[in-house]
């Protein structure tokens, strides 16, 4: 018997999908492009996945999601392989945001490092974890630029800015999917397009976004995500300008691979598809998958009741092409062509244990989780403490003690006894020298929340109606008042942030502020240590306290990295990847905003409050000390067109070794629009040991100077002069001039 040319590996994977595409009926083409939830409701876990494995039985089904163990991956495959008609295996996607069983600090604390070869790492090691197991693609990166605070999946971006974004796009592609080796799976970075807008941050909510901020703010990190070679694309919810984004031709047709040049598989948010008719874009089911997959997307995932199950009706009825369903299924099938599946469906179940439970990879995670630490504030040298001069410490906050909440927000397969608490941390760290009292203080509200969102081990967890809140107060406060130092640590809880999380005011949830000004008013120093996704309002610390440590939701080995950073042990380098507002009244506040009438250097913004930020963009202190020195371009007058370089010298003029994040800004004066105040250009993390100088170089031509106007509704480089800085923050205050003429 002849092999068919599909599982003949001495074609092209092209060759291979137009072979089992002629093979196939409208309804297995249908089936080949829905993606089913695996079990997600643990209540209701045998019928769903009775009916996901009968879908793949009948060809109804051609990837699912949430599969996270390698029996059960391999049992699926073998129902696929051996029991449907064609024997098409599966293609087997899940979050992998920030880890599958090590947990790395979430993604805004990765883009904190703003080191795309630490990010780079880390995301190789979530994807040598999850294709062990069997997933062969992720839902990741997200790359939705964030510029509003009060949206929960912050957390799971690069914040607002889209060079440094683009940056970790491309990195997080890169660690994911690499040369798409047996360690890697497909990237699949989301959510197409400006989910990050979001009106008034409440997730979800439709998003209006001017042709200027879609193509100099919200595609560039798609556009890096694409040259980075993404495999596929995630869709997202919202209206964008009126049209979903997920049945919305100009954006996944001309946007995405007329401009973006995408030539993957696009994949909808979860029921995103049926949401069209929720959406009232929609008319039916029938309507929204023949409008979804004409628009351009090529793959529904749901969670039952497939738009997708309806396109043999709508092809019947005129009102979707088969060539277009085609095309869609076309792109799944080289996309598991390319995988290999045909050749090598399972996954080694004993070898995937091993993989998961890599020291080398926890340790990582604790280097990764090291570099992510943004110190705020450091008055009078507080940190790092010297544990020879101290008999005792206190840990003070649920969240110093919170396993569950040390991981983040999106981790489903994480060990909690791995978990090493800030509390954890700190006790190892200081051993027997010193005493370390831990209270946890005030409740910390849970947010009562679908399973599938909160996520949160009950187990572990207190709960603040568990809490007598005055006694664990009062408790607390004592326990500062009779040690050396208060190790104080606030924040929300995991599920105050990412999706479904938005807030309508960055206050620190509960008496947590209340809590913290007891604890200064007993004049023991405080060491504040902050553990959000998000910035909340610090206004009392940042008046109060003299240290402050942001340490984001930092990971297996997140408690590690704090008091080693808290001990001195390492020094911090993070940066801020957003601006950080005084107060949610001032959201959204960014730090690339444009001059205008009466620019802010001339005035207060609002009467009743500072104007300005707490925290600017970049910001971030060290225990080291940099001096920055003979900045000069290598041509100081350059054509459009032509380019230049930006040379700097960084002395580190302390007795400690450190790193920097090297940051580059530019503002022109005048052209075609006006542009930011100060807009982030390049950025290099570079070490420098203790009393040395680095140089550091950045190229300076068209890519940075060009960008897209709305006076001539295209891509633009203007004669102008342009104002050049460089430093360790947005406020770099060491500039030159560059002449750029016609
Ligand atoms: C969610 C999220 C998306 C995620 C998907 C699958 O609703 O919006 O980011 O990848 O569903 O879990």
């Amino acid at each position: 018997m002849t092999v068919p040319a599909f599982r003949d590996p001495a074609l092209t994977p092209e060759q291979r999908a137009d072979d089992l595409l002629s093979r196939l009926t409208l309804e297995e083409k249908a089936g080949q492009i829905t993606q089913y939830f695996y079990v997600i409701d643990p209540e209701a876990a045998d019928e769903q996945a009775r009916v996901v494995e009968d879908a793949i039985r009948t060809g109804r089904a051609g990837s699912v999601l949430f599969v996270r163990d390698a029996s059960v991956a391999n049992r699926l495959q073998r129902i696929a392989i051996e029991e449907s008609r064609h024997g098409i295996p599966l293609l087997l996607g899940f979050d992998v945001i920030h880890g599958l069983r090590t947990i790395f600090p979430v993604p805004i604390a990765l883009a904190a490092t703003w080191s795309p070869e630490v990010i780079e790492r880390a995301q190789s090691v979530a994807a040598r974890e999850a294709r062990a197991v069997g997933i062969h693609w992720t839902f990741a990166p997200m790359v939705d630029i964030a510029r509003d605070p009060r949206w929960g999946r912050m957390v799971e971006g690069a914040g607002e800015d889209p060079v440094l974004g683009a940056a970790v796009a491309a990195a997080q592609v890169r660690g994911f999917q690499g040369d798409l080796s047996a360690e890697h799976v497909i990237a699949g970075p989301k959510h197409f397009a400006g989910y990050g807008a979001a009106r008034g941050g409440r997730d979800y909510d439709d998003a209006e976004i001017s042709d200027s901020e879609l193509w100099n703010v919200y595609l560039p990190p798609f556009q890096a995500a694409v040259d980075a070679g993404a495999g596929n694309v995630m869709s997202a919810y919202m209206d964008l300008n009126g049209v979903p984004a997920s049945g919305n031709n100009w954006l996944l047709t001309d946007v995405l691979r007329d401009h973006l040049g995408f030539d993957g598989f696009v994949v909808s948010d979860a029921d995103a598809v049926r949401s069209l008719r929720t959406q009232h874009f929609a008319r039916d089911l029938t309507d929204a998958g023949a409008r979804a997959l004409s628009a351009g997307l090529d793959m529904e995932m749901c969670m039952a009741d497939p738009a997708f199950g309806h396109l043999p009706e709508a092809v019947a009825a005129g009102r979707v092409a088969e060539a277009a369903i085609d095309t869609a299924v076309r792109r799944v099938l080289i996309a598991k062509l390319r995988m290999g599946l045909f050749e090598n469906p399972f996954t080694d179940e004993v070898a995937s244990t091993s993989v998961v439970t890599a020291p080398e990879h926890k340790a990582l995670a604790r280097a990764t989780a090291e570099q992510s630490l943004v110190l705020l504030k450091n008055d009078a040298q507080t940190l790092p403490l010297d544990a020879a001069r101290l008999a005792s410490v206190a840990v003070i906050g649920q969240l110093a003690a919170s396993k569950r909440d040390t991981l983040g927000p999106w981790v489903f397969d994480h060990d909690t006894e791995e978990v090493v608490t800030i509390l954890d941390g700190l006790r190892q760290r200081l051993g027997d020298s010193v005493a370390v009292e831990y209270a946890p203080g005030v409740g910390i509200p849970r947010r009562l929340v679908p399973s599938f969102f909160d996520n949160q081990d009950p187990s572990v967890e207190e709960t603040a109606d568990d809490h007598d809140d005055e006694a664990e107060l009062r408790r607390a406060v004592g326990v500062a008042e009779a040690s050396d130092v208060a190790v104080v640590v606030v924040g929300q809880r995991q599920n105050q942030a990412g999706e479904f999380a938005s807030a309508s005011t960055l206050d620190l949830p509960g008496r947590q502020v209340e809590q913290l000004e007891r604890i200064v008013a007993t004049g023991t120093p405080v060491v504040l240590v902050v553990m959000t996704g998000r910035p909340v309002d610090l206004r009392f610390a940042e008046k109060n306290v003299s240290a402050i440590l942001q340490v984001w939701y930092p990971g297996t080995r997140g408690g590690e990295a704090v008091a080693a950073t808290i001990l001195g042990d390492v020094t911090p380098a993070g940066k801020l990847p957003f601006t950080w507002p005084r107060h949610v009244g001032h959201v959204p506040m960014i730090y690339s905003h444009n001059r205008t009438f009466k620019p802010a250097d001339q005035g207060r913004r609002y009467w009743d409050e500072e104007s300005t930020p707490l925290y600017v963009f970049g910001h971030g202190l060290s225990y080291a000390r940099f001096e920055y020195s003979n900045l000069r371009l290598d041509a100081e007058r350059i054509r459009v067109g032509q380019s230049t370089v930006v040379t700097v010298d960084v002395s580190n003029v302390s007795t400690r070794d450190a790193d920097e994040v090297v940051q580059l800004y530019i503002h022109q004066r005048y052209g075609t629009s006006s542009r930011p105040l100060r807009q982030l250009v390049g950025f290099q993390r570079v070490t420098v040991e203790a009393g040395n100088m680095r140089t550091v170089r950045f190229p300076l031509g068209p890519d940075e100077l060009s960008y897209w106007s709305a006076a001539t509704r295209g891509r633009v480089q203007d004669a102008t002069t342009v104002d050049i800085w460089v430093g360790g923050s947005s406020a770099a205050d060491l500039g030159t001039v560059l002449e750029v003429t016609g």
